[in-house]
């Protein structure tokens, strides 16, 4: 059986994603088992990185997710809307979802998981948080006996350039943002990245996951790179300090009782990290993320954070542990054999 996908979108992800499914080096015995069907873009005319047949390109969005034939669509469209209309569209016509858009998920994760769990369909985020970096399932799957006191993390990839490149440079960001935008490292609208709302998304995702509950993005304390200036980066790193941008989403514990004490705090702001500390060393696009759990004590995940190539081995991960479970029709040993694991995680909490 072939599994047919339906890509909405085809940017620096969309793109990264066709040429991993297109490869004819064989990566992975399912790709052969997948095939894109169709490609949802907003201009016919635009020259591609990736050569598709042109009939299989429309801008017609609503036609691929009410395509019978289609199995999987990929939003790779970005923004708020029509992205999560085409989602929601998508489950409500049977579909499995994979997307790359941490801003719906931390915005209307609820509406969306509850619709998939009700249609008995797969939503898929790998790619959200992290790009490259595989956290979400290990923090639902390998590390969900823990009882988590601490996320923290370097989320957001083009502020973590600046940053770096301001420390190693000096100058001030808004000429090194402009690369950042030319490696596909930022946001259509990279105020997001820069005011440090990219971070507030991933982290409310993240904390969901590792906490439970509903993470209100106005609960989250966001504050972004705009007024650190190479000055700042230059005294703190006399005092031995390097300045990062960092999520933070913890609950600090009673050391006699092992009791978490007060409420969770979940925030993003740029922060004093001494020199010798593991998120200090992360430099450029990486991201990492911190996370501090009983029995397990400290795990780190790192790697590129952002980029057409590593967002899309998530988005790709994502739509084979998908297939997987299409071909066999039982869960992939990757994916919960709850329909919506996240969903599942929240309401347990
Ligand atoms: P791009 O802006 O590069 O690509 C967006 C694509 O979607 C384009 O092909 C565009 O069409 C198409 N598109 C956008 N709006 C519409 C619309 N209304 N109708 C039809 N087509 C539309 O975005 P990215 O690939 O960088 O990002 C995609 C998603 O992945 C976002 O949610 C982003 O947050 C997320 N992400 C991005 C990462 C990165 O490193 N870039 C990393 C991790 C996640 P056209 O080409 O014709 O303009
Ligand atoms: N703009 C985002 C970043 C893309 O720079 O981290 C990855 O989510």
């Amino acid at each position: 059986m072939v599994v047919k996908v339906g890509l909405l979108g085809l940017g620096t992800v969309g793109t990264g994603t066709a040429r991993i499914l297109l490869d004819p080096l064989e990566r992975h015995p399912l790709i052969q088992t997948v095939a894109i069907a169709r490609v949802g873009v907003r201009s016919l005319d635009k020259p591609r990185q990736v050569t598709l047949p042109d009939e299989i390109l429309t801008t017609d969005l609503d036609s691929i997710v009410t395509d019978e034939s289609i199995q999987i669509v990929v939003e790779l469209i970005g923004g708020l809307e029509p992205a999560r209309s085409l989602i929601l569209k998508a489950i409500a016509q049977g579909k499995h979802v994979v997307t790359a858009n941490k801003a719906v998920i931390a915005r209307y994760g609820d509406e969306i998981f509850t619709a998939a769990n009700a249609a008995g369909v797969y939503v898929m985020l790998e790619a959200a948080v992290g790009g490259g970096i595989p956290v979400i399932q290990p923090l639902k799957q390998a590390l969900g006996v823990n009882r988590i006191h601490a996320v923290t993390g370097i989320v957001n990839g083009t502020t973590n350039y600046i940053l770096t490149r301001m420390q190693q440079e000096g100058g001030d960001f808004e000429p090194i943002l402009a690369d950042a935008q030319r490696l596909g490292y930022a946001e259509a609208d990279p105020t997001a990245d820069v005011d440090g709302l990219d971070g507030a998304d991933k982290i409310a995702i993240l904390a969901s996951l590792a906490f439970g509950g509903r993470i209100k993005l106005s609960e989250v304390y966001c504050e972004g790179i705009r007024r650190v200036t190479a000055a700042d980066i230059a005294y703190a790193n006399r005092l031995g300090f390097v300045i990062k941008l960092l999520a933070i989403a913890r609950r600090d514990v009673c050391p006699i009782s092992n009791q978490h004490l007060d409420q969770l705090q979940v925030r993003v702001h740029p922060t004093l990290v001494p020199q010798g500390h593991p998120l200090a060393s992360v430099n450029d696009v990486f991201n990492a993320i911190l996370v501090e759990g009983d029995p397990i004590g400290q795990v780190m995940f790192f790697g590129p954070g952002a980029g057409s190539g590593p967002t899309a081995s998530a988005v790709v991960s994502d739509i084979l542990n998908v297939a997987a479970t299409l071909h066999s029709n039982q869960g992939p040993t990757s994916v919960s054999t709850a329909p919506n694991p996240l969903l599942a995680c929240i309401h347990q909490h």
